[in-house]
Order: C-alpha cells, then sequence, then structure tokens
C-alpha cells in the first residue's frame, strides 16, 4: 500500500514540488528500532563487540558512523580524532587504515572488551549480512572532507551490500548525500537534522524537507525534541519516511510511534524495543 494517497490534499509536498524516491514509499524494509553505535553505552561503540550486544538484544538494525582513513578506507569512528575511543592519536583521516586497525578501540570502556579492533566497512558488512542485522550506515565526514567522503564510502557500501537489503544512509552533511546520491544512487539516503540548530531560522522543518526532496532521499532522521505529529504527518504527506535520535526515553518513543514515526535510534538497548 503507497505510504501517500494520492488523492488527499498535500500542501506541503506541492510546496516543495518534488516528490521522494518512488520504491521506498511503499516498500520500506527497515525495523522500527535501531540500536546506536552497536549497543549504545553497554559495549565499545561502533565495533563487532557492539553490533554483537545489539544483536543479543533482539536489534535487527544497527546505526554505525563511518569515515575515510588517509589512505581511503572506510571505518567506523564516530570522533573526528582517535583519542576517545582508541589508544591512537590525531586526525581519522591522517592515519592508515593498517595503522588504526592496530588500535585498542575496546579498552577505553571497559577491561572486558580490551583488544576489540576498529572495524572496517568491510568487515561491518560481511559480519551484519552473515547475521542478518540490517545497516544504517551514518556517514561521518571530517571536515573538508565531505564530497571524498561521501562518494567514498557510498560506492565501496554500494559493492558491499549487492543484491541484499541496502543500507539506509544517513548524514548530516547535505554535500556528502550529494556525492552518495551521485556514485550510488541506488542507495536510499536520509537526512540527519536537528531542526534547532538547522542554518534557517524561519521554517526549518520545512526547508528540512525539501533539502531531502532535493536529495532524493527516502527519509529524514530528526532529533527527537524536534518532531510532533504535525511534522511527522507532513515528512509523510511529502513521501518521507521519519525516523528519530537518540531517543532512550519509553514513554516518548511510544507517543511518537504513536503519530506514526517510522524508526527509533536508540542507546537504551536493554530497555527498549526488540529486548530479549
Ligand atoms: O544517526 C543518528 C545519530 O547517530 C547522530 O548523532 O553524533 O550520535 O552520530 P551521532
Ligand atoms: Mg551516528
Amino acid at each position: 500500500m503507497p505510504l501517500i494517497d494520492p488523492n488527499v490534499d498535500l500542501p506541503l509536498q506541492a510546496r516543495v514540488g518534488l516528490t521522494a524516491d518512488s520504491a521506498f514509499q511503499t516498500v520500506w524494509p527497515y525495523p522500527s528500532w535501531i540500536a546506536h553505535r552497536g549497543a549504545g553505552r553497554l559495549a565499545p561503540e561502533n565495533t563487532l563487540a557492539a553490533f554483537q550486544v545489539g544483536l543479543d538484544h533482539g536489534f535487527q538494525m544497527i546505526e554505525f558512523d563511518v569515515q575515510i582513513t588517509a589512505d581511503q578506507i572506510p571505518v567506523l569512528m564516530h570522533d573526528a580524532t582517535l583519542e576517545r575511543t582508541t589508544n591512537g592519536q590525531g586526525p581519522v583521516w591522517a592515519a592508515t587504515a593498517g595503522q588504526i586497525g592496530q588500535l585498542d578501540a575496546g579498552r577505553w570502556h571497559s577491561a572486558a572488551f580490551e583488544g576489540e579492533a576498529v572495524p572496517t566497512l568491510a568487515q561491518v558488512a560481511q559480519w551484519m549480512q552473515s547475521h542478518g542485522v540490517l545497516a544504517n550506515l551514518e556517514i561521518k565526514p571530517a571536515q573538508g572532507l565531505e564530497t571524498q567522503t561521501g562518494e567514498q564510502v557510498a560506492s565501496v557500501a554500494a559493492r558491499l551490500w549487492s543484491g541484499v537489503t541496502p543500507p539506509l544512509l544517513s548524514s548530516f552533511s547535505v554535500a556528502a548525500l550529494e556525492a552518495a546520491k551521485a556514485v550510488a544512487p541506488g542507495l536510499p539516503r536520509a537526512l540527519l537534522a536537528d531542526v534547532s540548530r538547522w542554518a534557517v531560522a524561519e521554517a526549518p522543518f520545512e526547508a528540512i524537507l525539501r533539502t531531502a526532496l532535493g536529495l532524493s532521499a527516502v527519509a529524514i532522521v530528526i532529533q527527537h525534541a524536534g518532531l510532533d505529529a504535525d511534522r511527522i504527518a507532513a515528512a509523510h504527506s511529502a513521501g518521507l519516511r521519519v525516523l528519530t535520535y537518540t531517543l532512550n526515553d519509553a514513554a516518548r518513543a511510544q507517543a511518537l510511534l504513536s503519530m506514526g514515526l517510522d524508526g527509533v535510534i536508540t542507546d537504551a538497548v536493554d530497555s527498549l524495543g526488540s529486548t530479549k
């Protein structure tokens, strides 16, 4: 069944003058609950150990952050620099994949995870496909590397997820999503946005919708304080799915889901979602 009834009045869609990618309006292969960075704070973020913890709690989809190394290899890393989540130093873009592969990405979290590695996107794709877990791949470019990162990550992801349910690519960077669209148009895109920080003062939510549609995105992923029933309905009317980040409060999650929210990215893998 189509997400949008073509006979209803769609004022926002008419104003925007664009529609979202048609295939994903009718077919939405992703579940409602998505584990943030693998397993929230229960395990070292963006590691395969965290992915296993997320899966052990019943999550069938995982959000993770990807950027590129000096030798253009996509790896999982949230911060622009290595210090917080590894025993390395300096910007991710300045280190090779070989150097990053030697680092400990688990000890900062707890002794139980000592020796955990920074995974490459290739290792993650293999793990996810062999475990039947879907991906929300957040493109996290370093400043100035938006286009390069979007291109490289999307083209590698398209190869790695060939013939299976694709990763939902998301980013705060419009330039990265434009680059992803150019090199891998078949991979679904989602615009990440915090409405309160969007660079347009007037009608920021409409600007977000317009930007998402200009990217031929299939979804928006909105910081949860910026959502309400009217905004979810407006996005749906424009043909966009609506997800939220990073929501750890059960009552708020249920309220937004009852308004039609399509997905919740959460750290609370032990209390929300498909907990086992
Ligand atoms: O993708 C949703 C969320 O991960 C965005 O914020 O900083 O946790 O990557 P951040
Ligand atoms: Mg993220």
